[in-house]
């Protein structure tokens, strides 16, 4: 049996402002396993990049969390201190982002920064530290002799490139990836993605790849985690869900993914937009634009219900 690496269970991330709370994340239970990609997907507004923040407690001031537990490795990081949690990221936790400049410092050398990250967590001299920074680079694609450049000198592509080396030069047990080709161009894009699947494969590392984009994880993942609105909606893998989406959203999503076989590009957007999450929908977040709601679903919260391998949150399923 695969082994689990990271548990979320019933976590609740909320945003507080004076007037109002943003259940961001409200309630979401989630297994990680060694060396599995899973693609965390929804629109823009879901909570995605909440609950991977959640993760190594980075959030943002206004956010909190509020209930529940992240286990990794049997060890609950919402109980930890500020100094462990440190160690806790980039040596068991990587992370990296959409842009590149909130890892890199524009004002510093990218050899000078992942030296740095290597000489805060382990013991070694610099010496040593620039050899496994020249080597984390060259496992990137990235030539020795630009160790010296400033992340400007770089191209988009190659200041990815040294941010994933960077996030992974400490070999980290889970790698949590939010938009991480979003900026760029397709070719590239690809050639990311190709890295991020070549370091799972080399190293065992567990990926949370978080993106809007349902094409890239159900091409990208092992398994597939629909978000709506800060709730879970569906949990499959992803060859299934490719072709057996269960939640209407899903399908939606599914749905609105371009054909390039079709000559004629027919693009299908979902109708409607997210709920404001000032004041979402009673019941199930996702009726005002499913085309299947019922009474029923406007008054009750649909729950998360196992169903073979994997499971899905909507009144359709379940009796
Ligand atoms: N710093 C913040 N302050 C207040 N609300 C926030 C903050 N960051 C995110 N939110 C709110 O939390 C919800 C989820 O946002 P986010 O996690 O960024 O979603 P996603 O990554 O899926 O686009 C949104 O309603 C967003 O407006
Ligand atoms: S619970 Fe109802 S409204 Fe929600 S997705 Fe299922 S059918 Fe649609
Ligand atoms: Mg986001």
């Amino acid at each position: 049996m695969f082994e689990k690496l990271l548990r979320i269970i019933n976590l609740k991330t909320y945003y507080f402002s004076r007037k109002n709370v943003i259940k961001a994340v409200d309630n979401v239970s989630l297994d990680i396993f060694r060396g599995e990609i899973v693609g965390l997907v929804g629109e823009s507004g879901s909570g995605k990049s909440t609950l991977g923040l959640s993760i190594v407690k980075l959030l943002p001031p206004p956010g909190k969390i509020v209930g529940g537990e992240i286990i990794l490795d049997g060890e609950n990081i919402l109980k930890k201190t500020d100094r462990e949690l440190r160690k806790i990221r980039g040596r068991k936790i990587g992370m990296i982002f959409q842009d590149p400049l909130t890892c890199l410092d524009p004002l510093r050398r990218i050899g000078d920064q992942i030296i740095e990250t290597i000489t805060v967590h382990l013991k070694i001299d610099k010496e040593h530290a620039r050899e496994m920074a020249i080597k984390s680079l060259e496992r990137v694609g990235i030539p020795p002799d630009r160790i010296d450049d400033y992340p400007h000198q770089l191209s988009g592509g190659m200041r990815q490139r040294a941010m994933i080396a960077m996030a992974t030069v400490l070999n980290p047990d889970l790698l949590i990836a939010d938009e991480p080709t979003t900026a760029l161009d397709v070719i590239v894009q690809s050639r990311i993605m190709d890295l991020l699947e070549d370091l799972r494969n080399e190293r065992n590392i567990s990926i949370l790849l978080i993106t809007h984009d349902i094409a890239l994880v159900i091409e990208r993942s092992n398994r597939v985690v629909v978000m709506y609105a800060g709730k879970i909606c569906e949990v499959r893998g992803a060859e299934r869900i490719a072709v057996e989406p269960l939640h209407p959203y899903t399908k939606l999503l599914i749905q609105s993914i371009p054909d390039i076989e079709k000559t004629e590009i027919e693009l299908k957007p979902i109708p409607g937009s997210p709920p404001d999450m000032r004041n979402p929908p009673q019941g199930c977040r996702f009726w005002p634009r499913c085309p299947h709601a019922m009474e029923k679903c406007k008054i009750e919260e649909p729950q998360l219900l196992s169903l073979g391998e994997g499971a899905v949150a909507c009144h359709l399923y379940g009796g």
